[in-house]
């Protein structure tokens, strides 16, 4: 049997999600709209519960409170973060078949990978990443407004609202969960590159020359996090920057990294975001963003910024891929998919099934279904044959199934299987509440 994932493609883990119910194309009865994704039943529960994760392990700490900001946003916010001049790629297009490249992805000697069209690009343009969209009902370029690339800048826009309301000393972060956009020239690899996604984001105020040394410590609570929704340590390795590669913001950058079928790609980055944006904010608002440090002789300052930001959706597409196990490959009979998703973030706990669609059976199986799923996010199960539900329900990553068969009526026990062993247990009914506490 695969102890670990043996996904070997991005087009596997699409078929199962479409196949599943996690994940579907946008629009798809329009034929799709680019680089964006709906999350049907099982996907949005398994979302939610990787932004609950996400959500108890930044806040549930003293010194880190929560924030949920607008994505619309006052047009100088972007000038000001930087964002209007500096948010681009390089692009071209083929002149031939109009096909479109970042410029930094092809080699712009070699002929067109598309239509094969020799020295056929236009010259590189930027192409500023942020969509832009009107405010009201007067079309001009004052009331041009963006959407936002980023959850930042709506924390550092409530830095003193939040500092000033919770009476917060340094150190203290933000955190916030949201929809990011951008337009990106090549979204691709499934939910990996997408023009509309989400965003956990903390910023973490603190006293400047201290950033070394909380970015270290940022480093660490990060790292465990994502070991702690089951992803594999040797799937993970961390990416720095170097001065070349550092946004305009950062004085220092490194992204946590996970190996996707595709390859190593960022899944997370850390960035120590220095004064840029406050004082940026400062400048273009007129607005003071200083604090007034009163544990040193009320010194005041702008705090500079260590940054934690984490794509959900990637985050969601590692924990795919990590669990994606196919089981006794070479033995049809016996083959299996199985999504060994922690149980934790497991989108549902418990499926009830009764053997067959029997009265008796269905009664006690409803009356189990009901009890179970006041507690946890539990499926009914009652068409097809037993195996057939089993080999669904591993397909959601179902930790445990509870069958109701005939023997239920005489002994009142059911059988309650595990997903990853495959092994079955004889339960008393009154004793399965503490039962999936244990193993929930
Ligand atoms: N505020 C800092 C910031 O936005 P970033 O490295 O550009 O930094 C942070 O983005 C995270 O957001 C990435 O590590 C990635 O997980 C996610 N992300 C960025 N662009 C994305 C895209 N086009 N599609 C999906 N996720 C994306």
């Amino acid at each position: 049997m695969a102890s670990e994932s043996n996904l070997k493609s991005m087009a596997e883990l699409t078929a199962l999600c479409k196949r599943r119910g996690f994940i579907f194309q946008s629009s798809e009865i329009y034929g799709g709209i680019g680089g964006c994704w709906d999350y049907g039943p099982y996907g949005v529960e398994l979302k939610n519960n990787i932004k609950q994760s996400w959500w108890n392990d930044m806040t549930l700490r003293e010194d880190v409170v929560g924030l949920d900001s607008s994505i619309l946003m006052h047009p100088t916010v972007w000038k000001a973060s930087g964002h209007i001049d500096g948010f681009s790629d390089p692009l071209v297009d083929c002149k031939n078949c109009k096909e479109r490249y970042r410029a930094d992805n092809i080699d712009l000697g070699k002929p067109c990978p598309k239509c094969g069209s020799k020295d056929s690009f236009t010259d590189i343009r930027q192409f500023n990443l942020m969509f832009k969209t009107e405010l009201g009902a007067v079309e001009d370029s004052s009331s041009t407004i963006y959407l936002r690339p980023e959850t930042a800048q709506g924390i550092f826009v409530n830095f003193l609202n939040v500092q000033s309301t919770m009476r917060k000393k340094l150190p203290f972060g933000i955190a916030q969960i949201g929809k990011a956009f951008r337009n990106e020239i090549t979204p691709g690899h499934f939910i990996f590159r997408t023009r509309e996604f989400e965003q956990m984001e903390m910023q973490f105020f603190v006293k400047p020359g201290s950033q070394k040394e909380v970015m270290a410590q940022w480093k660490e609570i990060r790292w465990n996090w994502h070991l702690k929704n089951g992803l594999r340590e040797e799937k993970l390795r961390w990416a720095p920057h170097g001065p070349d590669s550092l946004a305009h913001y950062a004085d220092d950058a490194t992204d946590i990294e996970y190996e996707f079928p595709i390859g190593w790609g960022e899944i997370e980055g850390i960035h120590s975001r220095t004064d840029f944006d406050l004082s940026a904010h400062e400048k273009f608002s007129g607005k003071s963003l200083s604090y007034i440090d009163q544990a040193d002789g009320n010194k005041k300052y702008i705090p500079y910024v260590i940054e934690t930001s984490v794509g959900c959706d990637r985050t969601l597409l590692a924990v795919l891929s990590d669990a994606y196990r196919l089981e006794n490959a070479g033995d049809k009979e016996k083959e299996r998919t199985v999504m060994k998703i922690d149980a934790k973030l497991a989108p549902v706990k418990v499926a009830v099934m009764p053997l067959s669609k029997k009265s008796q059976l269905e009664e006690i199986a409803r009356k189990i279904f009901k009890n179970v799923g006041s507690a946890y996010k539990a499926e009914y199960d009652v068409s097809g044959s037993i195996g057939k539900r089993y080999r669904r329900q591993d397909e959601v990553g179902t930790p445990f199934c509870v069958t109701v068969d005939f023997d239920t009526l005489e002994d009142q026990a059911v059988t309650i299987r595990d997903r990853d062993s495959m092994a079955q247990e004889r339960v008393n009914i009154d004793q399965m509440e503490n039962y999936l506490k244990d193993k929930l």
